[in-house]
């Protein structure tokens, strides 16, 4: 028995879907413990592609627990209408194998509408998902929030609460030229979701202990990165979660004391979607991976900004997450390079750090300083032991875990469910 947490050590999308599916074979629960329907997790298995949001990746596991922690923020309408599309390709979901927790906050319309406000009004634009993230998190830190026990059960509550708050958001609305919501057609859309959702609720909290006295094991899957962290993060071009590993129990309230392994999920480069300073951006391996079909955003369709790998961000994940091992994702992107740099350090007026700035300005002015490794310059993508890969993509690996003192335990070397070297 063991409980894992998985995170990812960038700016999110580092493939943490795929390598949750390949660690929920030896796991009884996978735990979703913040963020909300802004995370996309790719999962592609038998050749069939899903895209997951707010279900834990786990639910493509026959037989595996699911539960969205207390720490969600859970649009409704969003979650059924993703049970719905998971149904169509063959996966039912069933409130045996989904647990939501009765304390999560939900999303409402007035929030999403809120996001995309905020996001017009703002001088330094955040480029989030409109998806009503920051909002939710808002609110619930004002102590104003929705959470589900609120929504299930108590219809006539709700319904009076749900109008004040649609009423004093309009008002601001229809001031800045926008529409207004429409409470009484909203409330009856969530009412009704309510309806078919109240066989998911539980208190996860007490669910998750059981399970822990059982002897199960826990899967935890971090959602967004650790530089979208609210505290550790490129603030404030972050999300309004705390993405990094302790999130992870303060989102499903199991202890720290439980935790045996942290996995940091990271590209063999960097990626981020959304605004905000990214030191090591390079808009020509951009444009090489966006003319093949790859990195654009799962939730989004946006396309991903690309650039160099940035130890310089891995070294502060490890350790603000305290990872036990690194899983180091699309390795193959590199296959046809002669050379590839990696940055060591960040030079800000002169002086070079090997950590990252506190401010977001001197995170966009620092200049990477790198090093340049040798490519392996052939196709990585069938090899299947860790021993077959090219010495420089061994040497590649080896160099990431000597700058950040945390070994490399997994490397994908493609999309697919088989092409994780497990090492
Ligand atoms: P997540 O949000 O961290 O789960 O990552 P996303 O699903 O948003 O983005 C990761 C993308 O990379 C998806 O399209 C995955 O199918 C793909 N992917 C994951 N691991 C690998 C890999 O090792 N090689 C390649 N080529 N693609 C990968
Ligand atoms: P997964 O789990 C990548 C980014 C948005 C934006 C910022 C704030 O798939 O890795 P928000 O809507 O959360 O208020 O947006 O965070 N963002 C992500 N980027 N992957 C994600 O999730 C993300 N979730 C949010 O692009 O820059
Ligand atoms: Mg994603």
């Amino acid at each position: 028995m063991s409980n894992t947490i998985v995170i990812g050590a960038q700016w999110g999308d580092e493939g943490k879907g795929k390598i949750v599916d390949l660690l929920t074979e030896s796991t009884d629960v996978v735990v979703r413990a913040q963020g909300g329907n802004n995370a996309g997790h790719t999962v592609i298995s038998e050749g069939n592609e899903y895209i997951l949001h707010l279900i834990p990746s786990g639910i493509l596991w026959p037989g595996k627990t699911c539960v969205i922690g207390n720490g969600v923020v859970m649009d409704p309408v969003a979650l059924l209408k993703e049970i719905d599309g998971l149904a169509e390709k063959g996966i039912t979901v069933t409130p045996e194998q989904l647990k939501i927790s009765d304390r999560a906050h939900l999303v409402m319309p007035f929030h999403r509408e809120m996001d995309a406000y905020k996001e017009a009004n703002r001088g330094n634009k955040i480029g989030t998902t409109k998806r009503g993230i920051g909002p939710t998190y808002g609110d619930k830190v004002d102590r104003t929030g929705f959470r589900l026990h609120d929504l299930v059960g108590n219809p006539v509550t709700f319904s009076e609460r749900y109008s004040r708050k649609v009423s004093e958001c309009n008002a601001l609305f229809t001031a800045a030229g926008l529409e207004a919501i429409d409470a009484e057609a909203t409330g009856k859309e969530l009412l009704e979701a309510a309806d078919r959702l109240a066989p998911f609720v539980d208190n996860t909290v007490a669910t998750l202990h059981g399970l822990v006295k059982e002897g199960k094991s826990l899967l935890f899957e971090g959602a967004q990165g650790t530089y979208l962290d609210v505290d550790q993060g490129t603030y404030p071009f972050v999300t309004s979660s705390n993405t990094t590993s302790g999130g992870a129990c303060t989102g499903s309230g199991v202890g720290p004391t439980v935790i045996d392994r942290v996995v940091g999920v990271a590209k063999a480069y960097t990626t981020r979607v959304g605004e905000g300073p990214f030191p090591t951006q390079h808009d020509e391996l951009a444009a090489k991976f966006h003319a093949m079909g790859r990195e654009f955003g799962a939730t989004t369709g946006r396309k991903r900004r690309c650039g160099w790998l940035d130890l310089v961000l891995l070294r502060y994940s490890a350790m603000v997450n305290g990872f036990t091992d690194f899983a180091i994702t699309i390795l193959d992107g590199l296959d046809d390079l002669e050379e590839i740099p990696v940055c060591v350090a960040y030079e800000l007026d002169g002086v070079q750090s090997p950590l990252p700035p506190a401010c977001a300005k001197d995170f966009a002015r620092v200049k990477p300083v790198y090093e340049t490794l040798p490519g392996w310059n052939c196709d990585t993508t069938a090899i299947r032991k860790y021993e077959d890969l090219p010495e420089t993509a061994k040497a590649y690996l080896d160099k990431i875990a000597e700058e950040t003192g945390v070994p490399v335990s997994m490397v994908g070397n493609g999309p697919d469910r088989e092409q994780t070297i497990v090492k």
